[in-house]
């Protein structure tokens, strides 16, 4: 198994290049099986994540030409409705399979996806939307079930809580349902907004794009032909090389990012002390000597995301003071806070608090990655840890950091991938 092996206290310096967002991207390739055309994405970020919904895709029938960063799809002939168990269960994002499989071919298998690291995570509010476009869905032997043999049928659809996936989902199966869907309480990450404009490009007509309140009038069973898509930059993963400089003490610029994303995370970063200079589609960060404290509350986009809730716990873990995090999403997405507690940071829980008391210095120690951010989190505390952090189980990492210790070697970090 691979590790990474950090040397802490080395200062970063230079330009990084930002990939494509791997949650945008997921969406966009579950949403190519609404088409029987071939259709190109490109700026796909080079993770694990991307190549197991495309080996999904490929399963399932469809055609997948893809190098690193470019994947032509062809979904004409796809003569497959089972998204296996293999697949769904290394990969919560593979049900976002489900909308488009049903809507195209009028039934489908989805493996259950089942909880994961940062929380249960169930999809209830999924099939509840389903079920109220006409599906019938049944859970048996771990799979969901469902069908729908005269097509999806649109209708209202209301969110109890406001659910990525859910969204995205409905937003794929009624693109080709019967009539109008509307979405109340409808997420609003610019990942739903890349997807909706996927879905605009083949001429669906869809109001609403970047609010809480979507309408989206469907094909009737007509498959989509979808102009090329560009895939968005990653907010979380620009997020992470900006937190990497805050907490270097450092000077850096971050390239092929979208500024606008990432008010609530640029906001924070300047509250802890940090400089930051906007420039066409670049970001330049200078670190401050001295960490602020900060509160910070996760909450939906565009609010401060979850996914850089451990991130934050890092950079705060040495600043001047005691900051208080508070996870709002997911039930256990702390898992960060043992692991970073080995490096010496002092972070106490209680329920969905962390009280971050912070540190004058970081030391060295084996740590283990829990899941995507979590692992990002430690190799941030590495950075300027005394000595050699070892950071385990970095497979959380591949899933979703394209390419992370080549772009921190390149900024000046100690860095190397190992063998056990
Ligand atoms: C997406 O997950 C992201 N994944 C996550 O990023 C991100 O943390 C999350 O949104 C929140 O921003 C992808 O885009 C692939 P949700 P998703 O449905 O869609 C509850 C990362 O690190 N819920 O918005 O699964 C759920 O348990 C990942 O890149 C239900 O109760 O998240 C959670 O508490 C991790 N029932 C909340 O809603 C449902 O049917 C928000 O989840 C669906 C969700």
């Amino acid at each position: 198994m691979d590790y990474l092996e950090i040397e802490g206290g080395h200062k970063l310096q230079g330009r990084v290049n930002i990939s494509g967002a791997k949650n945008s991207a997921l969406p966009v390739i579950a949403a190519s099986i609404l088409s029987d055309k071939p259709f190109k994405i490109t700026n796909l970020p080079n993770v694990v994540d991307i190549r197991t919904l495309l080996k999904l895709v490929d399963m399932l029938g469809g055609k997948v030409e893809h190098d690193n960063t470019t994947a032509i799809i062809d979904n004409s002939s796809m003569n497959s409705t089972k998204a296996v168990y293999e697949i769904v269960s290394q990969m919560r994002a593979s049900i976002l399979v489900l909308g488009p499989l049903l809507t195209r071919f009028k039934h489908c298998e989805v493996s259950l996806p089942g909880g994961c690291a940062i929380g249960q995570r169930p999809i209830d509010m999924h099939l509840k939307a389903l079920e109220a476009m006409g599906a019938k869905i049944e859970i048996k032997g771990g799979y969901v079930q469902a069908e729908a043999p005269k097509g999806l049928q649109g209708t209202k659809i209301v969110f109890d809580k406001i659910t990525v996936g859910g969204t995205e989902n409905v937003i794929m199966a009624a693109s080709m349902a019967k009539g109008v869907t509307t979405i109340t309480n409808a997420a609003k990450e610019p990942e739903i907004v890349q997807l909706c404009e996927l879905i605009q490009s083949a001429g669906v007509e869809i109001t609403g794009v970047g609010t809480s309140e979507l309408s989206i009038t469907g094909t009737n069973g007509k498959p989509l032909a979808f102009q090329e898509c560009k895939i968005i930059p990653d907010r979380i993963e620009a997020g992470t090389y900006l937190c990497a400089a805050a907490i270097a003490n450092s000077e850096i610029t971050l390239e092929n990012v979208e500024s606008n994303h990432i008010k609530a995370i640029l906001d924070k970063l300047e509250s802890m002390g940090c400089t930051i200079k906007i420039e066409e589609n670049a970001i330049a960060i200078k670190g401050p000597k001295k960490l602020k404290p900060i509160n910070i509350t996760t909450s939906e986009y565009p609010g401060f995301p979850t996914d850089m809730q451990a991130q934050f716990m890092a950079i705060a873990a040495i600043a001047q003071g005691e900051s208080i995090i508070e996870e709002r999403l997911f039930e256990n997405r702390f898992m960060h806070v043992s692991e970073l507690n080995r490096l010496g940071a002092d972070i106490w829980l209680k329920g969905s608090l962390a009280a971050v008391r912070g540190v004058k210095e970081l030391n060295g120690a084996d740590v283990m990655a829990t899941d995507l951010r979590a692992s990002s989190a430690l190799v941030l505390g590495a950075l300027v840890a005394n000595g050699i952090t070892n950071v385990r189980r970095i497979y959380h990492l591949d899933r979703g950091y394209d390419n992370l210790e080549g772009k921190l070697a390149k900024l000046g970090a100690r860095i190397k991938r190992k063998k056990e």
